[in-house]
C-alpha cells in the first residue's frame, strides 16, 4: 500500500531522513518509533504529501506522491485519516459537529451525515457524548473524537503521530486497543510514537528510526530481542 524507497529529506543542515526504505502492506499495523528528532513526523508529512523528498520515492497505492498534481492532493489526503497528539478539535463545536466537519470538507451528502457520525462515535465508544463540547471531555475522549473524525470519511489508512502523547498510560493503552480494533476491521494503521511501552505490548511490526536512519525492524510481540535488519548502503 505504501512504499518508501531510498527516501532522503534534509532541512537546512539536518538530515531528517537518510536513505529510508520500507513497505507497508494493506491491512497492516505498524509502529514508527525512535527518539525525538529521529524522523517520524517527517515520514508522516511525506506520506500526507505536505513535503516532498529530496531523493527517493513515496508510493501510495501505486502513485508517486511527489508527482501528484496540486489538484490531486486533496483527493490523496482524503484517503488518509490523520490523528495528532493535540487532538485538533474545534472547541466551539459539539463532538458530533466536530465529526461532521470532516464530512462537510469532503462534500459528503448531508442526508448521510447523521448516520455516519453515529456509526463512528459508536465505534470509538462515544455514542453518548455527541452533544457535549470538547471542554466537557477527558483527554482520552478527545483523542477518540479525533479518531472518529479521521474514520468518518472512510479512509484507507489511519496515520497517527504521537496519538498518546497527551494521555496517561491507561488511557493510552485503551486508545491502542481501539486502533487494533480498527485495524482488525480492515484499515491499514501507522502509528508514530516514542512511547516504547505501548509499542511492546501490541506485538505489531516496528520500524525503529534514529537520526533519520532505520536501525531496527521486526515483530516485537512475543520476541524479547528485536530483529535487526541490515540497512543497505547505496
Ligand atoms: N521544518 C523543519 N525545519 C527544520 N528542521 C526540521 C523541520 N522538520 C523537521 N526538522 C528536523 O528534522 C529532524 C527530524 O524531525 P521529526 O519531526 O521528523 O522528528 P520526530 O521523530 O518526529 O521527533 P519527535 O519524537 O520529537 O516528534 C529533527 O532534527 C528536526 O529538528
Ligand atoms: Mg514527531
Amino acid at each position: 500500500m505504501i512504499i518508501l524507497k531510498n527516501v532522503t529529506k534534509t532541512f537546512g543542515d539536518t538530515k531528517a531522513l537518510d536513505n529510508v526504505s520500507f513497505e507497508v502492506e494493506k491491512g497492516e499495523f505498524i509502529f514508527l518509533t525512535g527518539p525525538s528528532g529521529a524522523g517520524k513526523t517527517t515520514i508522516v508529512r511525506l506520506i500526507l504529501g505536505e513535503i516532498t523528498p529530496d531523493q527517493g520515492k513515496i508510493i501510495f497505492q501505486g502513485h508517486d506522491i511527489a508527482k501528484l498534481k496540486r489538484k490531486e492532493i486533496p483527493d490523496h489526503r482524503q484517503k488518509i485519516g490523520v490523528v495528532f497528539q493535540d487532538f485538533k478539535v474545534l472547541p466551539e463545536r459539539t463532538v458530533s459537529e466536530n465529526v461532521e466537519v470532516a464530512l462537510a470538507v469532503i462534500g459528503a451528502d448531508q442526508k448521510e451525515w447523521k448516520e455516519r457520525v453515529k456509526h463512528v462515535l459508536k465505534l470509538v465508544g462515544l455514542n453518548k457524548k455527541g452533544r457535549l463540547f470538547p471542554a466537557q471531555l477527558s483527554g482520552g475522549e478527545l483523542q477518540r473524537v479525533s479518531l472518529a473524525r479521521a474514520l468518518v470519511v472512510n479512509p484507507k489508512l489511519i496515520l497517527a503521530d504521537e496519538p498518546t502523547g497527551n494521555l496517561d498510560w491507561e488511557t493510552a493503552d485503551k486508545l491502542m486497543e481501539l486502533f487494533e480494533k480498527i485495524n482488525s476491521e480492515g484499515k491499514t494503521v501507522i502509528v508514530a510514537t516514542h512511547h516504547q511501552g505501548i509499542v511492546g505490548k501490541l506485538g505489531k511490526r516496528v520500524i525503529e528510526l534514529r537520526e533519520g536512519k532505520i536501525v531496527g525492524s521486526g515483530d516485537k510481540g512475543g520476541h524479547k530481542e528485536k530483529v535487526k535488519i541490515k540497512v543497505e548502503e547505496v
